[in-house]
């Protein structure tokens, strides 16, 4: 069976050298926490949805996914406690998130209330959809476990540290258990092995775009999300392609705009010297040859404002 792993930031950034940055500063490490809480959080209903549509069918599945549930109810407690202690922000984090971009770009599963379901097809389509991103949860924690040993040991980055060490562990669990049913579901037939390796090509792609766009407001970051949707509508059958880009193409231009205005809001009300020193070089492209006058990469302080 073919084994899928998250892909750095544009082939560049890889999870520790982004969460070197992201501990260096209070600010953007508090905000880093609540989007970990923000997608457990999340995770908990959408867990909750494939137990309902499940509907009493699948028992030993039904049984697991409800320990899942408890154990991401439980990380988004112990993070939430976190963030309160730390005097940190429990907001539905600003920006592009993530975990939306990620729902809104998985297609049709036939998951939605109300319509006949292929159970095989839904199940495995769900499975790897958890799956893809557990593995992108664990790269980022065991990322900050380590960019956090080699920061200053102030008490927070201590209580940051054990919070993420205890969590670490069960998301190592969940990846493990997504492994098992897809490979247990594969050998249920011929098609359904072949509906694994699909569903993981896809959401694996799916995944990596929602990740890339939920950082990426430099310009030109409106081509590379509609050459993300090509990739992904290439990994659909193809006469559900058409309808695919036709559903997500026009929301792309808006988005990126918005998403854009809020995080260079957001960088100019911190620093607004660094901000036309650091942020709007690296935003404008012109990270070359700004990087002579510049103490740090370019690239790095972009995304040290974005990450
Ligand atoms: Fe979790
Ligand atoms: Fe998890």
């Amino acid at each position: 069976m073919t084994v899928t792993y998250p892909r750095k930031f544009r082939d560049q950034f890889g999870a520790r050298e982004i969460l070197a940055i992201v501990v260096r500063d209070r600010e953007i490490q508090n905000i880093t926490l609540n989007r970990y809480r923000y997608s457990e959080q999340r995770a908990c209903k959408d867990l909750t949805e494939v137990i309902e549509r499940l509907d009493g069918q699948q028992r030993e599945l039904i049984r697991d996914l409800s320990r899942h549930i408890h154990d991401e109810a439980r990380h988004a407690n112990w993070l939430t406690e976190l963030l309160y202690d730390l005097g940190a922000e429990l907001n539905v984090p600003p920006g592009l998130s993530y975990i939306d971009e990620f729902e809104r770009l998985v297609h049709d599963t036939g998951g939605k209330p109300g319509k006949e379901i292929d159970l095989d097809f839904y199940l495995i389509e769900s499975l790897a959809a958890i799956n893809v991103t557990e593995k992108r949860g664990c790269l980022y924690f065991s990322a900050h476990i380590h960019a956090l040993k080699n920061a200053p040991q102030t008490p927070e980055n201590l209580q940051i540290r054990a919070c993420i060490e205890r969590i670490l562990p069960e998301e190592a669990g969940h990846v493990r258990w997504g492994n098992r049913w897809l490979a247990q579901m594969a050998r249920t037939s011929p098609q359904n092995a072949e509906r694994v390796e699909a569903a993981k090509r896809r959401y694996t792609t799916i995944e990596q775009a929602a990740f890339e766009t939920s950082m990426d407001i430099t310009l030109g970051a409106e081509l590379r999300r509609a050459q993300w949707l090509l990739e992904i509508s290439e990994t659909l059958p193809v006469w559900e392609r058409p309808g695919y880009l036709m559903e997500h193409l026009p929301r792309i231009l808006p988005e990126t705009q918005m998403h854009r205005l809020s995080l260079v809001q957001i960088a100019f009300q911190r620093d607004p010297v660094q901000f036309m020193q650091q942020f709007l070089p690296a935003f404008l492209g012109l990270g070359r040859a700004a990087k002579a006058d510049a103490p740090e990469a370019p690239e790095s302080s972009y995304v040290r404002k974005t990450a």
